[in-house]
């Protein structure tokens, strides 16, 4: 099949493709949504399947009634059909159903560090989701990056072995949401487990975009611990999910306490109940895992494989158009060292990126971020900024503060599409 024929296919399966958003001169535009990377729009499947389902909602572990029971067992059957999704072994792993990857990331920094000493190492290249958390709860360390924004897996090392088997965790975005950025989870996975230490993968920007395999326990490249949001793979609904061994869930009592999570109560006692539910207080979300399932069901059947291989083409595509405009700066490197996901970051030399955004929304109906994407410290890092820089635009509004432009792909958007954002920026950068 052609890449057009595919993109039409593609672009069936998702709902709203076709509404029109206002543009200056009282116009109407077709939106083209370039910030796949903060949110999808959802699975036509995934609207139908919440539909389906929502005569038969009912309370969570809460009932007896028929619609209770009939809920219940599709909430706890999606863990297996999560599991199964990631290449998680289903024996000693459990899915731990949050609200999106930030509280999953939270939830790992209150229950697994055990020690005030024991050190985290997290990276350069993290969303503030992967680094704030770990702060105030133990020592974190940070894996430096090189310049071009790549993760140096010889300063992991090194540090790894500074911390002489003190390092407990390593933190790492499976993909970067700002340079798009694939960093090698199974590689880390195996300099982490050689010197002791378990592996969290960030994987917001991975999942809805590449296969995923955590790989078997016994395997020394496999991942301890992942989790990701629904949002970003065109389910939203508020559901994310934290993959991890079950175990590691036993000690300590959860961070949220509340329904659902103990046996028994006394005035005196707690007695929690066991993972998964004890660390899910409070009436599970079903809404957000039918829609989760559905959209696990939906990028199975495309199958993940090929939806890499489109997106790639595509970011080749705009990557070779975005190269002949003048004043644009890239950032990421494309030589093909390194794999990235659909995520494509500049700015243009003397227009603010709030500028560029705006006149894209409002000129063109076109929706790209800008600004820092909540990874400051590796946009100050990227940029080159000294801290009297940074000194300095700490003070100014946001709007001021040194950032980029993001355009990030879902599986839907088209060569037709890049075409319209790069016309729309050399229009820009023209009339500046
Ligand atoms: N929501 C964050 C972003 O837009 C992760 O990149």
């Amino acid at each position: 099949m052609s890449t057009a024929q595919l993109n039409k296919q593609y672009r069936k399966l998702i709902v709203g493709l076709d509404k029109e958003v206002p543009v200056r001169g009282d116009m109407y535009v077709k939106y083209i949504n370039f910030d796949n990377a903060a949110t999808t729009p959802p699975f036509v499947s995934v609207v139908n399947s919440v539909i389906r389902f929502c005569p038969w909602y009912s309370s969570i572990h809460r009932g007896m009634g028929y619609k209770s029971m009939v809920s219940s067992r599709i909430y706890e059957e999606a863990r297996a059909k999560v599991l199964k999704f990631v290449g998680a072994e289903e024996k000693s792993n459990t899915v731990i159903f949050v609200k999106n990857a930030t509280e999953g990331l939270n939830k790992l920094s209150y229950r697994l560090i055990q020690d005030k000493n024991w050190v985290v190492l997290s990276t350069w290249m993290e969303h503030h989701s992967n680094d704030l958390p770990w702060r105030d709860k133990c020592i974190v360390d940070y894996v430096e990056i090189d310049e071009e924004g790549r993760l140096s897996l010889e300063d992991l090392e090194q540090k790894l072995r500074k911390y002489r088997g003190r390092v407990k965790l390593v933190t790492v975005t499976g993909a970067s949401n700002v340079t798009g950025y694939i960093n090698d989870i199974h590689k880390i996975a195996t300099l982490a487990h050689k010197h002791g230490a378990k592996i969290i993968v960030d994987g917001a920007q991975l999942v809805p975009h590449v296969p995923i395999d955590m790989k078997s326990d016994n395997s020394e490249e496999h991942i301890d611990y992942l989790v990701f949001s629904a949002h970003k793979m065109y389910a939203p609904f508020g559901i994310g999910a934290i993959v991890g061994p079950k175990k590691s869930f036993e000690y300590g009592a959860p961070e949220y306490k509340g329904g659902g999570t103990v046996h028994v109560v006394t005035r005196k006692n707690i007695y929690w109940d066991d993972p998964p539910a004890k660390e899910e207080a409070g009436s599970p979300n079903i809404i957000g895992v039918v829609a989760l399932v559905a959209a696990i069901e939906q990028l199975t059947k495309i199958g993940m494989d090929k939806i890499k291989k489109n997106e790639k083409l595509l970011m080749d595509y705009t990557l070779s158009k975005l190269k002949q405009l003048p004043f644009l700066k890239l950032y990421g490197c494309d030589d093909g060292c390194v794999e990235r996901v659909g995520i494509i970051p500049f700015v243009v030399m003397g227009i603010p990126h709030i500028e560029i955004a705006k006149a894209l929304s409002e000129d063109s109906g076109i929706g790209v971020r800008n600004g820092c994407f909540c990874a400051q410290p590796y946009i100050q890092r990227l940029l080159k900024l000294t801290d009297q820089e940074i000194k300095y635009y700490k003070k100014l509004p946001d709007d001021k503060k040194p950032g980029m432009v993001r355009v990030s792909f879902g599986l839907y958007n088209t060569p037709k599409e890049v075409d319209r954002l790069v016309s729309e920026l050399r229009r820009i950068i023209k009339s500046n």
